[in-house]
């Protein structure tokens, strides 16, 4: 704690007061204007929170301007080459790396949390093969909320941590038996001896070759590392939100997942593969695809391509490229999605040597490289936000706990600019 303030004047009254500056380790420092309202009578306004840090958090660090995420402090490069999800799952929910045995424990832990109640799959059955699967698997946080509704004590650590591992064992079950549901396969059940990428490869692909398992498992478990937590965006915020009501946290993930779905946010990697199958199908080849991005006139994007705070590059696109070209490179000349893969590839080359694209730093995002990688392991368009989902439960857990832990912890409750009718007497209908 720094003694730094900043000074506010109201220029009508002429009162002053001082406001304190808190110390961030890294990023910009913050005002803390809790007293404004009671000293000025203002409140601060801000929609979007884009000038408001809404909590004190130590799990992950961004910075857009140098391409910069760590989690718990390391470089998402070192733990996606070193790492794997579960470990990543320990320290962001630990602040430390496990040990060996702190590790197996953690693993053993989520291993036999993988038994989720079967009775799910009667829920599941009962949705049209059409549904959305993020609507399917917000039902099913659902589900469990209300089998864990008699128990909830979220001040009690133990409680804490056994719903902990049993959300993040349990929605990457879930997910494969979503993904089972809609494709008309057995469901299947996971296997303990895997890690939650393999059995979620497992029982989703049962008929691939090993070695084809083996790849996938290592893709997918490298994605799941890449999306397990992101800062304070709109789902982790949510979660917040939601859980500081200490509401189930099943139902608080829910929320979480419903906010996720939306396609400005987890729905972008959906959206670059439409885009590819768009190409692939039309008449007009990549160049035109490319003008029209570049034709201010046309409100059409370049899906995957250009990031809100990466302004530089993204981290996580540099890791995932390199997975989706090994990948790729893997694929015969037979498979059915080569051409798109080619459209992919060619729409990548232009967007990193084209002025257009380089002077405005649009670079393709992790969206345009997780489409791509997911496309060729197989699945289906409609899961690539369950998977995100499922990546992301770990940080939304990690957030969950940190907010009641800190010993600033309320209920959130958002003020506003109230712009409607001051007091206004009621009127008789016959009057009106
Ligand atoms: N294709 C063509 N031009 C683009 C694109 C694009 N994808 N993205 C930005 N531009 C142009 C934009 O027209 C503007 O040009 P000018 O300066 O001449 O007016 C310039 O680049 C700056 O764009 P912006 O709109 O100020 O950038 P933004 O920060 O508001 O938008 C974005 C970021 C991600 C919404 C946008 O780049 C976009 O729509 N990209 C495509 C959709 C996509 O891939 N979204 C996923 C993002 S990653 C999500 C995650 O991390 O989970």
């Amino acid at each position: 704690m720094t003694n730094k303030k900043i000074t506010i004047k109201d220029g009508q009254t002429n009162n002053e007061i001082d406001l304190p500056v808190l110390d961030s380790i890294l990023g910009p420092d913050v005002v803390d204007i809790r007293s404004l309202e009671k000293n000025l009578g203002y409140l601060s306004h801000d929609p979007g929170f884009m000038a408001t840090s809404s909590c004190e958090s130590k799990i992950t660090f961004i910075d857009g301007n140098e391409g910069k995420l760590w989690y718990r402090g390391y470089p998402i490069e070192e733990l996606a080459e070193n790492s794997s999800f579960v470990e990543t799952a320990y320290l962001l929910l630990n602040d430390k790396l496990p040990n060996i045995n702190e590790l197996n424990n953690f693993s053993n832990d989520i291993s036999k949390s993988m038994n989720v109640d079967s009775s799910v799959l009667n829920m599941i059955k009962v949705f049209d093969k059409n549904s959305h699967p993020m609507a399917i698997m917000t039902a099913c946080l659902t589900y469990l909320s209300a089998k864990y509704h008699s128990d909830i004590d979220i001040q009690n650590k133990d409680y804490r941590y056994n719903s902990t591992i049993n959300l993040i064992a349990a929605v990457p079950i879930m997910a494969a038996w979503i993904l089972n549901f809609i494709h008309d396969n057995d469901f299947g059940q996971p296997n303990q001896e895997l890690s939650l990428a393999e059995n979620f490869i497992n029982m989703s692909f049962p008929n691939i070759s090993e070695e084809q398992k083996k790849l996938s498992s290592k893709a997918m478990d490298i994605i799941f590392l890449l999306h397990a937590d992101h800062e304070q965006n709109a789902s982790t915020s949510t979660v917040r939100l939601s859980g500081s009501s200490e509401t189930s946290p099943y139902a608080a993930i829910a929320a979480g997942i419903s906010t996720l779905w939306g396609p400005t946010h987890g729905g972008a990697n959906e959206a670059v593969i439409n885009m590819l199958e768009e190409i692939k199908n039309s008449d007009k080849d990549v160049e035109y695809y490319i003008n029209m991005a570049k034709d201010k006139e046309n409100p059409f994007r370049l899906m995957g391509f250009g990031h809100r705070i990466y302004k530089n590059y993204d981290p996580r696109a540099k890791i995932i490229q390199k997975i989706a070209h090994e990948y790729l490179k893997k694929l015969d000349e037979s498979n059915p999605n080569k051409p798109l893969f080619d459209i992919a590839m060619k729409l990548e080359k232009y967007a990193l040597e084209d002025d257009y694209f380089v002077s405005r730093k649009l670079y393709p995002n992790v969206d345009f490289y997780s489409g791509i990688v997911l496309k060729a392991i197989g699945v289906p368009q409609s899961m690539y936000t369950v998977i995100f989902a499922l990546a992301r439960t770990v940080g939304w857990v990690a957030h969950w706990n940190e907010m009641i832990e800190d010993k600033n912890f309320r209920i959130g409750r958002p003020r506003q600019l109230y712009t409607g009718k001051s007091k206004t007497s009621y009127i008789k209908i016959e009057d009106r």
